[in-house]
């Protein structure tokens, strides 16, 4: 399954948005680096790249909804954790195995579906409640 940045992914908050590209750029990388049978090395850095950038991602999410009191910060963190352990697994697995094809179509494949439905369902509706708490907030200065 293919990845690929398009505006369907914009939600409207740039610092997220700049971010979400990044990722969704370096999941495509990865799928080209595993199509490619790119060597191990090349398919580990792009992994600790998702494992180490998901981490800063989900910090600036954080921010924004404990700044702005969303209430579904708790199914945000849970889904965020669920990428994270994959993005770990899929780092030991990369140690273990080097690029099997396995690991590109089970492992990639259901990351990628969360990304695709993370940020155009979860984030999108967060981002969706942030932008209208600052609109409110800019009314009432
Ligand atoms: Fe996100
Ligand atoms: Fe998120």
């Amino acid at each position: 399954m293919g990845l690929i940045w398009d505006e369907t992914f914009v939600l409207g908050i740039d610092e997220i948005d700049l971010q979400h590209r990044s990722i969704v750029e370096h999941f495509t990388k990865f799928s080209e680096a595993v199509q490619d049978g790119s060597a191990k090395e090349v398919l580990a850095d792009l992994a600790d790249f998702l494992v180490e950038y998901g981490q800063m991602h989900f910090a600036t999410e954080e921010t924004y909804m404990q700044k702005y009191d969303y209430p579904r910060i708790d199914e945000q963190r849970h889904e965020h954790e669920e990428f994270t352990l994959d993005t770990l697994e899929l780092r030991k697995r990369i140690e273990e195995e080097g690029a099997s094809r396995e690991l590109s179509i089970a492992l990639t494949g259901r990351m990628v579906r969360w990304v695709i439905q993370h940020i155009r369902k979860h984030d999108r509706d967060m981002v969706n409640f942030v932008k209208e708490r600052m609109a409110e907030e800019s009314k009432a200065v």
